[in-house]
């Protein structure tokens, strides 16, 4: 196993460095989130994330290594997210990596965030390859065959938005404050879902794509049909969101479970889950059932594991290095960035990945 490996991730509101060993200890995972900076405008601003980047990235790798103990003579490798995401914020990252690795003489490698994503639930546990990933975050729904390192089939996208996306429009139509996810699932815990009929869409379909922009819309006309909503329709409406959202994953989910158990019939089959939405404790029960009618056993990182952070872009690293797939200083950053580059294009717009 290769040494320690510097992780850094800036592709969208966490600023984010830390260290990993290449037998997975975590010896520092330092994350700087953004939040209040884009409290006000109830969504991540692009511009403001990338000089938010550049304030605090160099204090905070200073900070990863001191924790870790480490001086960069001791570092296998430096690894940056060289995207997907906002390009002003990868930049500030990548170019923090490549300095990083050539001042101390070290190889680079560039990590897609998509793939941090989706290896990091083996830095934290005994999880062999193949397996099924859904990734669920303010920026990306997707369904993955993780394969191998490098090796990804994307099984379904969202062909419009994310579905923590749906969560924060979600709870800036009702007023609840940002980011939604987390206000909504409180909200929703005291509510009806039966009041407001919203729509599932792609309930039924063929394939394992994701689509929330209507069910969005109906959010909205649902709040837009009453006077003054009070707290118990703010309520009731976020109770009928999330249980249309949990129909919807649960029947797209179970779609790509029989796609994987078809593919590779005689692997274990597991279900890894993470991004942010993965925290929704309704979601993860309704994601529990769909996997335990398949056959599957669900598994997820550590929630701060499953957010934005530094350990699964360094854990990456880790992976790769022990491959031997290391990257030129010359490699670009890139906004968007497909982990299966064989998947059509999804269909429609506003898709990150
Ligand atoms: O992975 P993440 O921290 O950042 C990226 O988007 O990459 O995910 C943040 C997203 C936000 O949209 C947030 O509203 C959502 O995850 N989220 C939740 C919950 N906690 C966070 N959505 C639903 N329920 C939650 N409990
Ligand atoms: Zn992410």
């Amino acid at each position: 196993m290769p040494g320690p490996v510097l992780g850094i991730e800036t592709s969208c509101d966490e600023t984010a460095a830390a260290v990993v060993t290449g037998e997975g200890a975590i010896l520092s995972n330092v994350v700087m989130s953004q939040i209040e900076e884009h409290r006000p405008y109830g969504g991540v601003v692009p511009e403001i994330a990338a000089r938010a980047h550049v304030e605090v990235i160099d204090e905070l790798v200073a900070r990863a290594m001191a924790e870790a103990g480490l001086a960069y003579a001791d570092l296998a490798a430096v690894a940056a997210t060289a995207g997907p995401g906002l390009i002003g914020g990868v930049l500030v990252g990548l170019m923090t990596g490549k300095a990083v690795a050539a001042a101390s003489g070290k190889p680079f490698i560039a990590v897609n965030h998509l793939e941090g994503h989706a290896l990091c639930v083996r830095l934290t546990e005994a999880v062999a390859f193949p397996y099924l990933m859904l990734l669920v975050s303010g920026g990306h729904c997707q369904l993955l065959a993780v394969e191998g390192v490098g090796r990804y089939r994307r099984l379904g996208t969202t062909i419009d938005d994310a579905l923590g996306e749906a969560f924060d429009k979600t709870a800036k139509i009702l007023s609840l404050g940002y980011p939604g996810g987390p206000l909504v699932e409180r909200a929703a815990a005291g509510g009806d879902a039966t009041r407001f009929a919203l729509p599932r869409p792609m309930l039924g379909r063929e394939g394992c794509d994701f689509s929330f922009s209507g069910l969005k819309t109906a959010v909205r006309r649902a709040h837009d049909g009453l006077d003054t909503a009070t707290a118990q329709d703010k309520a009731d409406i976020c109770a009928a969101f999330q249980a249309a959202a949990g129909d919807v994953v649960a029947d797209r989910v179970g779609q790509a479970l029989e796609i994987f158990a078809r593919d590779h019939p005689a692997t274990a089959r597991t279900l890894v889950v993470a991004g942010g939405v993965a925290a929704n404790r309704y979601l993860r029960a309704r994601l529990e059932a769909a996997a335990g009618a398949a056959g599957f056993t669900l598994k997820a990182p550590p929630p701060a594991l499953c957010t934005d952070n530094g350990a699964m872009i360094a854990w990456a690293g880790v992976e790769r290095l022990a491959l031997g797939l290391t990257d030129p200083l010359s490699t670009p950053a890139r906004a968007r960035w497909p982990l299966d580059p064989d998947a059509a294009p999804a269909p429609g717009a506003g898709v990150k990945a």
